[in-house]
């Protein structure tokens, strides 16, 4: 999945941890996200990497305390002007008690002091440095004060021990990066319920019954959501590697476990109080119209089957007719193969299911399944908008677009 970060700049500061070698691909993952990357190192960052790498990495100048240039843009003030977003990774204890003091003592606390918007501190230390109440009440303050932390791992350390303080994950920091400069107001704090993934319906405790869904355009709209700042319940029986950790997941089997998951996320989104935004459900998953009517326990022997086995099924419960819709968005989805009836079959379940919205989907094989690109037409009770073929990411966005439409006035009434 390529999250589209062109047009976008990132400046990145570099102070002196170990982990300051994981800073070269983070800044990497920013370049093939389209982004353009400017370096800020503090001095002791350059016993650890050299400037120079960062230089080819990122095609721009790096900013340390010998390049600081004031016949050029090259200097802890004009830096920050052209970017959108600065994210300091790896940041040591030394670093963060500064800033949080407005101490700019060298090049990147300069550049940090200097920085108009949002700054991202991913903190790296031994776990005493970062667990000393001065750190603690530096982190305290700083996400008080609208910087955003990024947690560090818990891990065996460079330093031999083991403990809190190893660097986030690049891809988990690119992710952070990616949602301070992609956040949408609408959608900001807003509880999301995402199902995806084809269910498996148990024959036996080896055998199961499922069908060709991949699981990708539920994921792909998890992160759309997450990059636009919703918080995000990911109900699934696939897709769970490479998202970005704030994403709640939940992991289900058979139609009966997203059945349970949906009923007990829509509760626990419907009965926040404090929450002032309408939640949504976004049924993406391809649930079982029928599971085995009494699945074996353990594994069904042929020559106990014979030559032929006969498989009685019952119908499922049906997740999205059934479940109580009134104090959220529902959003279903319909996949079809038949181009005569497929659209109005899509239209009706509108009415069927009552929900909001369908996006539908023309399948022309089964090789349509597992792609990583779709078509869907976005219908409402007044409007059907085609959002065209593309990949599921920039489809995914094209959904939200059309879904915030479903909300009008009444939020303002909640
Ligand atoms: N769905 C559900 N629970 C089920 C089956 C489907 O919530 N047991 C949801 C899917 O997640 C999807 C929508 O219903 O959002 C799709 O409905 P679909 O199964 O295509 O519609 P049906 O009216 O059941 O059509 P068909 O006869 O083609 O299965």
């Amino acid at each position: 999945m390529q999250i589209d970060l062109s047009g976008k700049s990132v400046l990145l500061g570099v102070t002196g941890s170990i982990s300051a070698y994981k800073a070269c691909d983070l800044a990497r993952l920013f370049v093939k996200a389209g982004a353009q990357v400017h370096v800020v190192m503090s001095p002791s960052a350059e016993r650890f990497v050299s400037a120079l790498t960062f230089e080819a990495l990122t095609r721009n100048s790096v900013l340390t305390e010998t390049s600081e240039s004031w016949a050029s843009e090259l200097n802890h003030i004009e830096i920050g002007k052209k970017c959108d977003v600065f994210v300091i990774a790896p940041a040591t204890a030394n670093t963060i008690n500064k800033i949080a003091q407005g101490i700019a003592d060298n090049i990147l606390t300069q550049t940090a002091l200097a920085f108009k918007d949002k700054i991202l501190i991913a903190p790296a230390a031994n776990t005493q440095m970062l667990a000393k109440t001065a750190t603690c009440n530096a982190l305290t303050f700083l996400k008080n004060n609208h910087y955003n932390i990024i947690h560090p791992q818990d891990k065996l350390l460079a330093c031999g021990d083991t403990g809190s303080g190893g660097l986030a994950e690049p891809t988990e920091i690119f992710f952070e990066v990616a949602k301070a400069l992609c956040s949408d107001p609408f959608w900001e704090n807003r509880s999301v319920i995402v199902t995806g993934g084809g269910t498996r319906e148990k024959l036996d405790e080896v055998r199961y019954i499922s069908n060709f869904s991949s699981g990708k355009m539920a994921k792909s709209l998890s992160v759309a959501l997450y990059l636009r700042g919703a918080d995000v319940s990911y109900i699934s029986t696939m897709g769970f590697d490479d998202m970005p950790s704030a994403i709640t997941t939940i992991k289900a089997d058979d139609a009966q476990d997203i059945l349970e998951a949906t009923q007990h996320s829509i509760k626990k989104v419907t009965t926040h109080d404090h929450k002032v935004k309408i939640p949504y459900l976004f049924m993406v998953a391809a649930v079982a119209d029928f599971t085995p009517k009494e699945p074996q326990s353990g594994k069904l022997k042929k020559s106990a089957l014979g030559d032929t086995w006969s498989v009685e099924l019952k119908q499922t419960t049906d997740v999205l007719a059934s479940i109580d819709k009134g104090a959220i968005k529902t959003v279903g989805f319909k996949a079809e193969m038949d181009t005569q009836e497929g659209l109005n079959n899509a239209i009706a379940l509108l009415d069927k299911k009552g929900v909001d919205a369908v996006c539908y989907n023309l399948l022309k094989d089964a090789k349509s399944f597992g792609g990583n690109e779709n078509e869907i037409t976005f219908i409402t009770k007044d409007t059907q908008v085609s959002l065209g073929r593309a990949d599921k990411l920039t489809l995914s966005n094209k959904i939200l677009d059309e879904s915030k439409k479903l909300i009008h006035e009444e939020e303002a009434h909640v």
